[in-house]
């Protein structure tokens, strides 16, 4: 499948303000994420200082500025999750992906941190790709990434 050129997606938004977020979404939507590139050329067909594009783009969780990982890690660090050991939790997923990064050089790897899944009786809460997994421990990251390097 043939991708639409920026060009094209925005023939389908007049230039003004309301309509930046429509189509930042539909770009995310279309190439997985809306490059630096996309933002400056954004800003100028909607009337924005390139700041002001960039402040929003990054503002949401979804909207992501560089292509998809491989191995895309989420870790909840809002406060339930935090108070359930998530930072302890974040450690482990760092320490784990600084090791494998070195053994396997062509991964492509990224850890986010996020707010509230909406499972706070269940954190520490990650996601990894799109698998989430409940009552994380620091002990249990290594299980859990390990099978991701296996596959
Ligand atoms: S605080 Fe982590 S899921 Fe709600």
């Amino acid at each position: 499948m043939k991708l639409p050129t920026l060009q094209k997606i925005l023939l389908d938004f007049e230039p003004a303000r309301e309509n930046f977020l429509p189509a930042v979404k539909k770009i995310n939507q279309i190439f997985g994420y809306v490059s630096q590139k996309d933002i400056y050329r954004l800003a100028e067909y909607f009337s924005l200082s390139p700041a002001e594009a960039a402040s929003a783009v990054s503002f949401y969780d979804d909207i992501r500025i560089k292509p998809k990982s491989n191995l895309e890690i989420k870790v909840c660090m809002s406060t339930p999750c935090e108070l359930r050991g998530a930072s302890a939790v974040l450690k482990e997923v760092e320490n784990f992906l600084r090791a494998n990064s070195e053994r396997d050089k062509t991964a492509r790897l990224e850890i986010m941190t996020r707010s509230c899944q909406g499972r706070c009786q269940r954190g520490p809460v990650i996601i990894v790709n799109d698998n989430i997994y409940d009552e994380v421990k620091p002990h249990t990251v290594d299980d859990i990434l390990a099978s991701y390097f296996e596959k």
